[in-house]
């Protein structure tokens, strides 16, 4: 072959070869060109082989023409191959993209537990009187559970039947109670303390249960009466349940309150008329109160003929029955969220 007829076929070879890369859809098609161009046994290498055939003076214009070809390839090529991929890049972004305006998965919103909505609301209604809250410890010593309450060795509440004893001298609080006495040992008269918490007995039916939970109140002053204690009983009662609710006081027993009584409100289920949950008597028994028992604060080592006292805990969850109409206690500590979640007003 002369060597016009060699540039010929080159440069027929590469406009097919440039045509092959500008219309190459894929890397892969790209990659079949270069090697069918420029790899080993390419064309180039095939043509280099017809280049030693030729005479010597046309050789270097013929190998100018092999490179000339060679970096049109290559320019094609590199220039191509970015195109490629860049839109490889673009759809693969295209198809991961985040469409912004599709709803998220839907978070559960969590819900406050009954027990803890009637006993933010109680802590709210009584804080409006002055009152403020303390704590105490689940696990009390005996001294503080029972006896500084003047609860004797022999009352039934002390009987391994009733309570839940860690030792000798430690048991899971029975009652809000003690929280009086932490608070008569560290804090000076006057005051007005509330005591919201979860108390222990051994006790389980459709009515009780053996964790369940209190608002203790406690009010020391100079002149406490029982009207006083009535008074803020009805206040409360009437905020929680409306001031329809009308409030019974029976004379009861409590070692730590003399006197002492307990406290109905008449059922707002049924306005009164009888139904499941007041087991038809129209009335439900909240909690115990009286005035602090001399003897208690004799045993913090306060005189009790310088300040008086009243005293009251509120059964929680017989609260929250009669707010949200439930009829079994034991709804409470189930965990089930079909019944928890209702309560997120
Ligand atoms: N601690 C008593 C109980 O659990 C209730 C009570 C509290 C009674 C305060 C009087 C005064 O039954």
């Amino acid at each position: 072959m002369n060597p016009s007829q060699l540039i010929s076929n080159l440069n027929d070879k590469l406009a097919q070869t440039l045509a092959l890369v500008a219309s190459a859809q894929e890397l892969q098609a790209l990659y079949d060109a270069k090697v069918a161009f420029a790899g080993k046994q390419g064309f180039l290498s095939d043509i280099m082989r017809e280049m030693g055939k030729l005479p010597k003076e046309d050789k270097p214009g013929f190998g100018k023409e092999v490179n000339r070809a060679k970096v049109a390839f290559e320019e094609a090529y590199v220039a191509r191959e970015e195109e490629l991929k860049n839109a490889a890049l673009m759809d693969k972004v295209k198809k991961d993209a985040v469409d912004v305006s599709l709803p998220g998965p839907a978070m559960a919103a969590g819900a406050k537990h009954p027990i803890y909505l009637v006993m933010d609301e109680v802590v709210g209604i009584l804080s409006r009187l002055g009152y403020t809250v303390r704590t105490g410890p689940q696990i009390e010593k005996d001294w503080y559970n029972f006896e500084a309450l003047n609860i004797p060795p022999d009352h039934p509440s002390r009987d391994m039947q009733d309570t839940f004893y860690i030792d000798d001298d430690h048991v899971l609080r029975t009652h809000t109670s003690p929280i009086q006495i932490h608070t008569l040992l560290t804090e000076k008269p006057p005051f007005r303390a509330l005591a919201p918490g979860s108390v222990f007995r051994k006790d389980s039916d459709i009515s009780h249960s053996p964790n369940f939970h209190q608002i203790e109140g406690l009010l020391v002053d100079k002149h406490v009466s029982m009207a006083d204690l009535k008074g803020t009983i009805a206040f409360v009662l009437k905020e929680l349940f409306g001031s329809a609710v009308k409030v019974r006081f029976r004379p009861s027993f409590f070692p730590f309150t003399e006197p002492s009584a307990e406290f109905d409100c008449s059922c707002p289920i049924c306005s009164a008329k009888g139904c499941r949950l007041c087991k038809q008597t129209g009335w439900i028994e909240i909690g115990g109160s009286g005035l602090v028992n001399p003897r208690v604060f004799e045993a913090v080592k306060i005189d009790p003929k310088q300040w008086q006292g009243f005293a009251f805990g509120f059964g929680i969850e017989r609260m929250a029955m009669i707010k949200y109409g439930i009829d079994d206690i034991r709804l409470f500590a189930e965990n089930d969220l079909r019944f928890l979640g209702q309560f997120n007003l």
